[in-house]
């Protein structure tokens, strides 16, 4: 399918502003809508167009859609724990906010809408390793409630109203321009710790395994999903590999300071023990084919929050 102009909604957060880069490369024009309350106007390319705007306000979603073939909804507030703090809060933007997005979608008639979606809408353990697509979904947090409802409400709209659709299940997405909260990425956190002097914090034996995949794949898999003919799919985007946290502290220590043990307290009690993205759907689908190795990307991380934590230079050393 071709696309001359498409709308990025959170093209100025973290994997968004990656995927936005992707589509000016490929020679699309992009628009861009995002309210600030995480993104960064810095993160969107000056040959974007860029409107500050609200998903849940239709009279900004209409104007930011017209004359768009492809949406690709990605704004969302992004944090399991807050969704648990405040489940309405979360669902005015991730439920509301997808749903008007729909609505806007029917209405200015586009071709096609890819959603980003979470591995947050699996049901817990016992998981299998790989999880595919059909496993169980019974999500633990309103964040994947919601995640989850708006993938059924995004293929029963777009086939009802005549457009297509894809939800892509991201896994661990890691790169520059992660949104630092205390909540989001356990490879930013530790290296704020590192920079601090301080020992990354690993709860339980550390021995869970988790598929960490590089923003840049995210981006290829998310634009791969707009330009196939595939739709009313649910896929997976991860590497496919699983990485402990061990293994992620004692690659991060080694870099930064490798006289720093990484310390050891209770597990949290209920953390899932594996969450690894069987790929093949998305790899026979969409040709998809994630490169990066986490370990050839770490010191571009490093650097990347070397530049932009408060944290960086009080203590550490590389
Ligand atoms: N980062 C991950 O590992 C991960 C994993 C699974 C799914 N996802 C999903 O991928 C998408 C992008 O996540 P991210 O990591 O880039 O997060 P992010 O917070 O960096 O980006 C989300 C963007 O949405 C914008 N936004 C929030 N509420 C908005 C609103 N009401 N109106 C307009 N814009 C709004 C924010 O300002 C931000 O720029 C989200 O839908 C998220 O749920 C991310």
């Amino acid at each position: 399918m071709r696309f001359s102009r498409v709308l990025v909604t959170g093209g100025a957060g973290f994997i968004g502003s990656h995927l936005v880069e992707r589509l000016l490369e490929a020679g699309i024009d992009t628009v861009v809508l995002d309210d600030l309350s995480v993104g960064k106007r810095e993160n969107v390319p000056t040959n974007a167009t860029f409107i500050e705007g609200d998903v849940r306000d239709p009279h900004a979603v209409s104007a930011a859609m017209s004359g768009v073939q492809g949406v690709f909804h990605l704004a969302a507030r992004v944090s399991i724990r807050a969704s648990v703090e405040g489940f309405y809060g979360d669902a005015e933007t991730n439920l509301m906010g997808t749903l008007n997005v729909l609505r806007c979608c029917a209405t200015a008639r586009v071709n096609k809408l890819v959603y980003a979606s979470s591995m947050a809408v699996y049901a817990d353990s016992p998981r299998p390793v790989p999880i595919p697509e059909s496993y169980d979904t019974v999500p633990l947090s309103p964040y994947g409630v919601a995640k989850l409802a708006c993938e059924r409400y995004v293929r029963l709209v777009a086939t009802q109203a005549g457009f297509q659709s894809v939800a892509l299940r991201y896994f661990n997405t890691y790169g520059p321009r992660q949104t630092f909260t205390p909540y989001v990425g356990v490879i930013t956190i530790f290296i704020r710790r590192l920079f601090l002097g301080e020992a990354p914090v690993i709860y339980g034996d550390g021995e869970q395994c988790r598929d960490f995949v590089y923003v840049g794949d995210v981006a290829n898999a998310t634009l791969l999903a707009m330009q196939s003919d595939v739709s009313g799919e649910v896929l997976n985007v991860g590497s496919g590999a699983g990485t402990t946290v061990n293994r992620i502290a004692t690659l991060l220590c080694h870099r930064l300071d490798p006289t720093i043990r990484p310390q050891h307290v209770a597990e949290h009690a209920g953390e899932v023990r594996n969450s690894i993205a069987d790929i093949r759907k998305a790899q026979r689908l969409l040709h998809y084919d994630p490169q990066e190795r986490l370990e050839d990307r770490i010191d571009e991380i490093i650097a990347w929050n070397r530049q932009t934590s408060p944290e960086a230079g009080r203590g550490g050393q590389e």
